[in-house]
């Protein structure tokens, strides 16, 4: 069947290995910037890693570092570190860190440029002109692909509700993978941003606004996630550390074309209204939720569990049988497998499904899935 429309683009330059940051003062003098802004947290100022890299920064000065990001940055935070940003005169800016702190540079940008309030710019495709500044991404987890992907998600603590902003014009403009950087992230945050990955991979390949280009990079990096998660978690194996960045960079680029479903909907009700942090979130409920969504495409499924090395003699067995090969890579990383592990009570489901019904990751999930659905699927997650 040909679609009616397919669009693929990748605003984002790719460079990574062993010796990426060598270049990446000249990288950023090549977007034209000679005074940089850099995103991070203090716990990664602590530890060296933001060293490490900006003493890669050649000619490049530092205008400011913001390091006030956390793992969920509120708006709050992103307003004043855009006056930060403002006040530093910086051409440029530099995200050091996670998804958190991608996002957080990303949302810095968009309200430099645009000004007013955060909240007035949430939404899809609401950003009419380019971004005032180059963003240059250097990512220190393997998961959340947002190096390369043209979405920020920012907690709004006042509702206790994640906003969602996606535009291409919030795409990094260059991402640089260095494996180096994950050695020390601890197992249990491999592990949970791994599985991000896994969820970006799974339900932009089953979305309904799936296309040949994304599947590609979503299959290949369900393989590597299969691959090399269990030896990333097991610590020390830099092959495994490089397979998961490749992989969570993969997993962004299909979700940046083909979008999400039902698990990142879930995750960021529990990530808006309990806290729970996105990448075990999402471990928490995708294997439900692609159990709910399994026979709205059975034969994507099997294409999922092969790359997860499972197999069926029919592809509703075989879906089944990925699903399974998914809950024991959770298992065998760590990850909770139910809400009251993540001290979600059961009370709170009916606002959780509620959230999660109106989520705009919602819409390209395979199948229908109502408030009533979503309540039932963490009824059964509960205890
Ligand atoms: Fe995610």
């Amino acid at each position: 069947m040909v679609p009616d429309f397919v669009e693929f683009g990748l605003p984002t330059r790719i460079t990574g290995g062993d010796d990426a940051l060598a270049g990446l003062g000249d990288e950023l003098a090549a977007l034209g910037i000679t005074r940089v802004f850099v995103v991070t947290d203090s716990f990664l100022r602590e530890t060296g890693l933001v060293g490490e890299v900006i003493r890669h920064l050649g000619r490049v000065e530092i205008a400011g570092i913001f390091d006030r990001v956390r793992p969920n940055s509120g708006v709050d935070l992103v307003e004043e570190g855009a006056g930060c940003l403002a006040a530093s005169g910086a051409d440029g800016i530099l995200a050091v860190g996670g998804g958190s702190h991608i996002d957080t540079a990303k949302a810095l940008n968009l309200v430099h440029t645009l000004g007013g309030r955060l909240l007035d710019h949430q939404g899809a495709f609401n950003i009419a002109r380019p971004l005032k500044l180059p963003l240059v991404a250097v990512p220190t987890t393997a998961g959340t692909g947002s190096e390369v992907t043209p979405a920020a998600v920012i907690w709004n603590r006042d509702e206790r509700t994640k906003l969602t902003f996606f535009s291409p014009h919030l795409a990094p403009r260059l991402a640089v993978l260095a494996p180096a950087l994950t050695r020390d992230l601890p197992a249990f945050l491999t592990a949970a941003t791994g599985f991000d990955a896994l969820s970006h991979a799974v339900e932009a390949y089953v979305s309904v606004t799936h296309n040949p280009f994304a599947d590609a990079l979503a299959l290949a990096a369900v393989r590597r996630i299969h691959r090399y998660l269990g030896r990333a978690v097991a610590g020390g194996d830099p092959e495994a550390r490089w397979g998961m960045q490749t992989a969570a960079t993969m997993g962004g680029m299909a979700f940046g074309a083909a979008l999400l479903g039902g698990a990142h909907a879930i995750a960021h009700a529990l990530g808006g209204l309990c806290e729970v942090g996105h990448g075990v979130a999402v471990a928490l409920v995708l294997p439900a939720v692609c159990s709910f969504n399994l026979d709205a495409c059975p034969e994507r499924f099997a294409a999922i569990a092969h790359g997860l090395g499972a197999s069926g003699p029919d592809p509703v067995s075989a879906g089944a049988a990925g699903i399974e090969a998914m809950q024991s890579l959770r298992a065998m990383c760590g990850l909770p497998a139910r809400l009251s592990a993540v001290n979600v009570p059961a009370a709170l489901i009916p606002a959780l499904a509620e959230l999660a019904a109106t989520d705009a990751a919602i819409v390209t999930n395979p199948k229908p899935m109502t408030a009533a659905d979503i309540a039932a699927i963490l009824e059964a997650l509960a205890l």
